[in-house]
């Protein structure tokens, strides 16, 4: 299994009475491509945040790619995250003063600590396919479109190629054309790489692309009760 959670508790710690998930049972197989849609406020982005180890369950377990991120303190998730997991955060999380190329550059050092080489063809390449114009590449990325960003942040996790590949409203800021181009590019890397993929969304309209749809009130028995 790429994802298996088992009597996953989480609360925030501003608000320990307020369960925001409460997951009994639920599992991703390796490879598979799943959509996980709930309404604004029903915990997609925390659901994710988990999955990724940016936080940590109150109890139960979260297993990983057969790692239980539920023993590790935080440092260890964060290089668990870096090394295997591409997060396409639903607010960017780009460095605003560094350029496309460097926020991407930075990425993969994280995950390789090795430090820049012939990799800029690849990034390059990665900003083509998104349609990033070559006249935005160097520019610091607060001065690009908020579409343009979104953009670069998926180039981003998607730089090392990760085995399980985590997308939070990745198209919310995209015109239609960008939104099905990057759909389209999204699935034949995904396949082409044997990415697991979970994108999570309200957008119903991003569901057909793929092979499994999950409702986040079906996973999630806190969210049922609200
Ligand atoms: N940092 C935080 N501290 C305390 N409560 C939080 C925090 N972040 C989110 N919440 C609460 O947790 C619940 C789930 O929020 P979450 O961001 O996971 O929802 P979401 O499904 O991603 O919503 P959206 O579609 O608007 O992005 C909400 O009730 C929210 O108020
Ligand atoms: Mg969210």
């Amino acid at each position: 299994m790429a994802i298996q959670l088992n009597n996953v508790h989480f609360t925030y710690p501003e608000a320990p009475n307020d369960c925001v998930l409460n997951i009994d049972s639920w599992s991703v197989a390796a490879g598979e491509h799943v959509f996980v849609h709930g309404p604004s406020g029903g915990g997609k982005s925390t659901l994710l945040n988990l999955l990724s180890g940016i936080l940590g369950a109150i109890s139960g377990e979260v297993s990983i790619l057969g790692e239980r991120l539920d023993s590790m303190n935080a440092r260890q998730r964060d290089r668990f995250r870096a090394n295997h997991i591409g997060y396409i955060f639903q607010q960017f999380n780009l460095v605003p003063y560094l350029d496309a190329i460097d926020n991407i550059q930075l990425a993969h050092q994280f995950a390789t600590k090795q430090p820049q080489s012939a990799l800029s063809d690849e990034i390059k390449a990665l900003l083509s396919t998104f349609h990033i114009p070559q006249a935005d590449w160097q520019k610091p990325v607060r001065q690009l479109s908020i579409g343009q960003q979104q953009r670069i942040a998926i180039a981003r996790a998607m730089i090392n190629k990760p085995q399980l590949l985590i997308a939070d409203e990745p198209t919310s800021s995209l015109d239609q054309n960008n939104r099905d181009n990057f759909m389209e590019q999204l699935m034949i890397m995904a396949s082409e790489h044997r990415i697991t993929l979970l994108l999570v969304s309200h957008d119903m309209a991003l569901a057909s692309y793929f092979g499994r749809i999950d409702a986040l009130s079906e996973i999630n028995v806190a969210g049922a009760h609200h």
